[in-house]
């Protein structure tokens, strides 16, 4: 048995000793950060893989801002992959598989197609899957009744305006304009249709210039995945679908599965960015980034829903999990990032962590009441809420379940449900409209914090870093006091 000298330390036990600064206004810093070491972010924070809180609609709205969102796993690997696809075909200034219609196909399908996948326009390909026209919202709609048919109001190919594959954005818009277009068709040397650059989706690019993009301008989106050897059909899915970063969620990861499957992973998609985790000591960190992990993610049961610490006895502080962490991956030899994953309930908490060593952090229940999380907010007492639940919790337990059993009554019955041991719950958090309000006080409060530390941007904010342990007076002393809040 051995005991450590020092205290574990939290976020409520420190604060950071503010540093002279050279920063004159907010503006002048920057947040951006590496959610790995090959995917950037303007923004250090990703949404949780929770089931309350990413799934397509979070994410994108986490990437438009600039950060990630993570989209959990409680659902079939073909469910997953959709959610991903939703994500990737969000924006991006190329549509790789244009939706698509037939010559011969009547205007009313044509335009049942255009409203049940909210596009604007069709391309129209012959039988041998061949570029023969373009038919938009426009053409269906203004037709005189007598045409009937797509090849009667589409423009034809020799008419059209097409580009090669590899256009640049700023010509892509420079001939939509000369031309007045809407749809550019991409093609290329054999003239076969290689995908679509839309007006619509250039003017949303050029609305949130920090997106978080991937290099066909498309948005940024990660996925979780569990850690069995059957997984590696989930993985192969979601990485042929687009999936930016594979997130392995296992509450333990210092654990000999979660080390194999990184190594697995590894070996089988060798650019695969993969974060690896939890994990709250060096140890852990090392082992997890020995065995290839692109990221560390580190947080055992500091979350606002878990009890891990509680019903096992085990955790770590997270502020000493994050400097154990960083610890961890310098021996390994490595320059791979830390997620703070947890207990992140203000924006000076994400200060901390990230001055602490993390390079961003990972949020859940702070977001679970966005307008963007799963599901539809309850009232009570007059006043919106929107339910959180612990991936370990009880009914996170029972909704997966109910998932697997419908249709099969001969599954398990409701009173095995006493035999689970939670180590999360479930609880309600108020309503806080759209995510992107949220991250604008987080990202203010980050701004203003590089600004006490000294420091233009996270990695000076580290480098600067002292904290000072303070009492429960301190703390006292740390929220507003002694007035009758209204
Ligand atoms: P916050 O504090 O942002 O934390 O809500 C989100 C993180 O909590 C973890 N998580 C759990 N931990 N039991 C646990 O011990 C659970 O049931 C549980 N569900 C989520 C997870 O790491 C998440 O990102």
């Amino acid at each position: 048995m051995k005991i450590r000298k020092h205290n574990g330390l939290t976020f409520d036990d420190v604060l950071l000793l503010p540093k002279r600064s050279p920063v004159r206004s907010r503006n002048d810093v920057e947040t951006s950060t590496r959610l790995t070491p090959s995917i950037n972010m303007h923004i250090p924070v990703a949404s949780a893989n929770m089931d309350t809180v990413t799934e397509a609609k979070m994410a994108i709205a986490m990437a438009q801002a600039g950060g990630i969102g993570m989209i959990h796993r409680f659902m079939t690997s073909e469910q997953q992959v959709k959610e991903v696809r939703k994500v990737k075909r969000a924006r991006g200034f190329i549509v790789e598989r244009p939706r698509s219609t037939a010559p011969e196909a009547t205007i009313a399908e044509a335009m049942k197609s255009m409203e049940q996948h909210g596009v604007g326009g069709l391309v129209v390909l012959d039988e041998w899957q061949r570029l023969v026209g373009l038919v938009t919202e426009r053409d269906v709609m203004l037709a005189p009744a007598d045409l009937t048919h797509v090849h009667q109001v589409m423009t034809p190919t020799e008419r059209l305006i097409t580009a090669p594959r590899h256009i640049a954005p700023a010509d892509a818009q420079k001939l939509l304009y000369e031309h007045r277009l809407e749809k550019l068709p991409l093609i290329d040397d054999q003239g076969e249709l290689v995908g679509l650059i839309t007006g619509r989706d250039l003017i949303k690019s050029r609305k949130n210039p920090h997106a978080t993009v991937d290099d066909k301008g498309r948005l940024r989106v990660g996925a979780a995945i569990g850690v069995s050897e059957i997984e590696m059909t989930r993985v192969e899915a979601l990485l042929a679908a687009g999936a930016d970063v594979l997130v392995l969620d296992i509450a333990h990861g210092h654990a000999d599965h979660c080390i194999d499957m990184v190594t697995t992973i590894r070996q089988a998609f060798p650019a695969a960015q993969i974060i690896a985790g939890n994990i709250a000591t060096r140890e852990g960190a090392k082992e997890l980034a020995e065995a290839g992990a692109s990221a560390i993610k580190v947080g055992i049961g500091p979350g606002s829903i878990c009890t891990t610490r509680i019903v096992t006895g085990f955790g770590v502080p997270q502020l000493t999990a994050i400097i154990d962490g960083a610890e961890g991956i310098a021996e390994a030899g490595k320059n791979i990032p830390i997620i703070a994953d947890g207990g992140i309930k203000t924006s000076g908490d994400m200060v901390k962590a990230l001055a602490a060593g993390a390079e961003s952090v990972m949020i859940g229940s702070l977001f679970a009441g966005s307008e963007e999380s799963p599901g539809s907010p309850v009232i009570r007492d007059g006043q919106k809420f929107k339910v959180v639940r612990g991936m370990a919790s009880l009914g996170a337990a029972i909704g997966r379940k109910e998932a697997e059993r419908e249709g099969d009554e001969s599954a398990e019955s409701a009173e095995d449900w006493d035999k689970v041991i939670p180590e999360g719950v479930e609880a309600v958090v108020p309503y806080r409209g759209h995510v992107r309000e949220t991250l604008h006080q987080l990202v203010g409060g980050l701004r203003s914090g590089l600004s006490y530390g000294g420091a233009h941007t996270i990695a000076e904010l580290q480098e600067n870093a002292e904290f000072i342990k303070i009492t429960a007076a301190g703390v006292r002393e740390s929220h507003s006091h002694d007035v009758k809040r209204i």
